[in-house]
């Protein structure tokens, strides 16, 4: 029998005749006949190579597999423009240029992803001349494409392979490790920022509302209730004079200039940490660490600052009894005090039907 080696020297030098015999029916098989092996290899202007091998294995596990040929990308691929081994290849300056030369195709079937693209800071960023910043195929891969998030942690990966300081202190966040123990309730990446039109977080109005960001999971009772965790942060974030100020902000001069506290000011972005962690700390130790937090812009209140502050929790009998005290005074005497004036009225207006204010004139 003919040793694969064998075989490829024959279609080598038969490739020219060869191609032109299969012009019009390219199938996957045509290609793969050199492409499945390994040894070939493309040579770009600056001169450097890339191997041109393709893995069997990967086209048959992409999601394309059932419905494209090969063709139905490398458009551009016919017996007349197909390159040849010896010809040096001018279409691409180095490996960077073929990607994102390559990465263009995808966009003829799948548009309405690139159009949600143009508007990103990746996009912007590839427009100026950063060429690092990323295609499709960067996030997507090409021959092995798979439904992306499976499992969920990779999208993590992906992003990290150029945001690594970023994803490596993600990982060791609360958040991080929930997700290595493979949780489908932690965040992601794309969760916060997106995938396609990611902005600029710096852009004013980013942070102001990142509080929506968390809210989209610890405002949900259903997924919290698995992590025995407090929903009432959002609300009473909003309630309070943070959260307040917050709004009014940004319902009127949208960027804020000035530092009004978020969740991220408190607890940190991508080092989310529990703020009792496994350790068990005194209440001066809890005091000392939480009054850490307010002095980054409460710069030197005294140790305790914070006890003045509610924190996420209503006010209970046990935690602010003063505060708790005020809040039933006053939700018995508004309805005391209604209930007199309204009593008050309708016993002027008896008295008008009944004549008897006439009486008194
Ligand atoms: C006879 C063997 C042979 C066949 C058949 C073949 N190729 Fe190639 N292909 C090569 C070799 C060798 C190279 C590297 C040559 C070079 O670019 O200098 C190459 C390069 C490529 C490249 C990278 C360079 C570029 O310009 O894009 C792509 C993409 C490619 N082939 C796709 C295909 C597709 C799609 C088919 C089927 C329609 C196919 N090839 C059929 C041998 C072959
Ligand atoms: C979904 C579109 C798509 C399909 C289908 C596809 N390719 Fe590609 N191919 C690409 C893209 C995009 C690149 C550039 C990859 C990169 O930048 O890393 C590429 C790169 C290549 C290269 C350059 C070397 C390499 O492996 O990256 C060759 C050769 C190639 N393809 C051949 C083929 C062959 C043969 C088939 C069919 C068996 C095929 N392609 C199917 C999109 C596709
Ligand atoms: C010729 C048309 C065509 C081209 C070119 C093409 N795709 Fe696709 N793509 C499809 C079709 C068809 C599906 C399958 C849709 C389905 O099953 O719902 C698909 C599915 C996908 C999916 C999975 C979607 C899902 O719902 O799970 C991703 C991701 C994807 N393509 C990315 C790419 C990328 C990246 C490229 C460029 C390298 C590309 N596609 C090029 C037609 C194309
Ligand atoms: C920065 C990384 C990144 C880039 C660049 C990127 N994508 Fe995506 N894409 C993702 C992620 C992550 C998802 C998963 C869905 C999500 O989280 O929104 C996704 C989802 C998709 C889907 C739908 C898959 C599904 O299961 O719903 C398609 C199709 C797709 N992308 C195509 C493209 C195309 C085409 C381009 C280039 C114009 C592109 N993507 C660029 C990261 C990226
Ligand atoms: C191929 C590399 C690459 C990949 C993959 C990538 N990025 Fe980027 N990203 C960049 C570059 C380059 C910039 C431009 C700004 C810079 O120089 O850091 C950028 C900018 C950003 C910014 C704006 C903030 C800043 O530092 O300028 C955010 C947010 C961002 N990326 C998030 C993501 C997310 C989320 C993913 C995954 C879905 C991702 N990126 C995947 C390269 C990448
Ligand atoms: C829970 C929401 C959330 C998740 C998950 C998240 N981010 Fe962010 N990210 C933010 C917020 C909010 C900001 C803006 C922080 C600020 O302005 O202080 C930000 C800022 C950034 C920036 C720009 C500023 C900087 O620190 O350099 C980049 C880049 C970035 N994120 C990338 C990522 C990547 C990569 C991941 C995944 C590993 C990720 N983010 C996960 C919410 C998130
Ligand atoms: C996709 C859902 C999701 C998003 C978005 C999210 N979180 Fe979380 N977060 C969780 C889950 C689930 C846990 C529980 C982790 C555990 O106990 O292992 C958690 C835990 C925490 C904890 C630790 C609580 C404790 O003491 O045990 C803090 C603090 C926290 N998140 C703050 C935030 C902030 C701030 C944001 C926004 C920037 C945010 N989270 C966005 C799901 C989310
Ligand atoms: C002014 C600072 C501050 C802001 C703003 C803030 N937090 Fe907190 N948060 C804390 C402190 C301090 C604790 C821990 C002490 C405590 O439990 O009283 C805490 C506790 C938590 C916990 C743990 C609750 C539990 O059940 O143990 C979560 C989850 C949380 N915060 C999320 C958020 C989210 C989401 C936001 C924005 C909507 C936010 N925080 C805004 C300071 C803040
Ligand atoms: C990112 C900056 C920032 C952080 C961190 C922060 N605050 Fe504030 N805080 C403010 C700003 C700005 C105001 C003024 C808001 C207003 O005027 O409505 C304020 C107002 C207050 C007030 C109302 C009284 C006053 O001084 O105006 C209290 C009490 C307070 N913060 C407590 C805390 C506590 C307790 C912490 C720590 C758990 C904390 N803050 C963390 C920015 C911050």
């Amino acid at each position: 029998m003919w040793s694969a080696k064998t075989i490829i020297a024959i279609a080598l030098i038969t490739s020219p005749l060869w191609i032109s015999f299969k012009a019009g029916a390219q199938t996957n098989a045509d290609c793969l006949a050199c492409h499945g092996e390994k040894g070939q290899s493309v040579r770009f202007s600056d001169k450097s190579t890339r191997s041109v091998y393709v893995d069997r294995n990967h086209i048959k596990q992409s999601v394309h597999a059932a419905q494209l040929e090969c063709t139905d990308c490398h458009r551009d691929i016919t017996p007349s423009t197909h390159p040849s081994e010896k010809a040096k290849n001018p279409k691409y300056k180095d490996a960077r240029d073929f990607s994102i030369q390559q990465a263009n195709t995808c966009q003829r079937c799948h548009y309405a992803y690139y159009t949600r693209m143009l508007d990103s800071i990746h996009f912007e960023t590839m427009k100026a001349g950063e060429r690092s910043a990323p295609v499709c195929t960067d996030c997507h891969g090409s021959h092995d494409i798979k439904k992306p998030g499976t499992p969920r942690k990779e999208i993590n990966e992906r992003c990290g392979q150029c945001h690594s300081d970023i994803a490596k202190t993600f990982g060791k966040s609360v958040h991080g490790e929930l997700l290595a123990a493979g949780s489908d309730d932690a965040p992601v990446c794309t969760d916060c920022h997106g995938a396609h039109s990611i902005i600029d977080p710096r852009k004013p109005g980013f942070k102001a509302s990142s509080h929506q960001l968390c809210a989209k999971c610890h405002g949900d009772e259903k997924k919290m209730a698995t992590y025995g965790l407090n929903t009432a942060v959002l609300s009473s974030y909003l309630d309070d004079f943070h959260g307040s100020s917050n709004l009014l902000f940004t319902k009127t001069t949208q960027a804020s200039k000035s530092a009004i506290a978020t969740c991220v000011d408190c607890h940190g972005t991508h080092d989310i940490q529990r703020f009792r962690g496994g350790e068990t700390l005194s209440k001066d130790q809890m005091r000392e660490r939480i009054v850490k937090t307010c002095r980054k812009c409460h710069e030197k209140v005294p140790a305790a600052f914070a006890d003045a502050w509610l924190s996420h929790y209503p006010p209970t009998f046990k935690s602010a009894p003063l505060v708790w005290g005020v809040k039933w005074l006053y939700r018995i005497m508004i309805p005391l005090i209604m209930l007199g004036l309204v009593s008050h009225i309708i016993l002027h207006l008896w008295r008008i039907k009944t004549g008897k204010f006439w009486r008194h004139l």
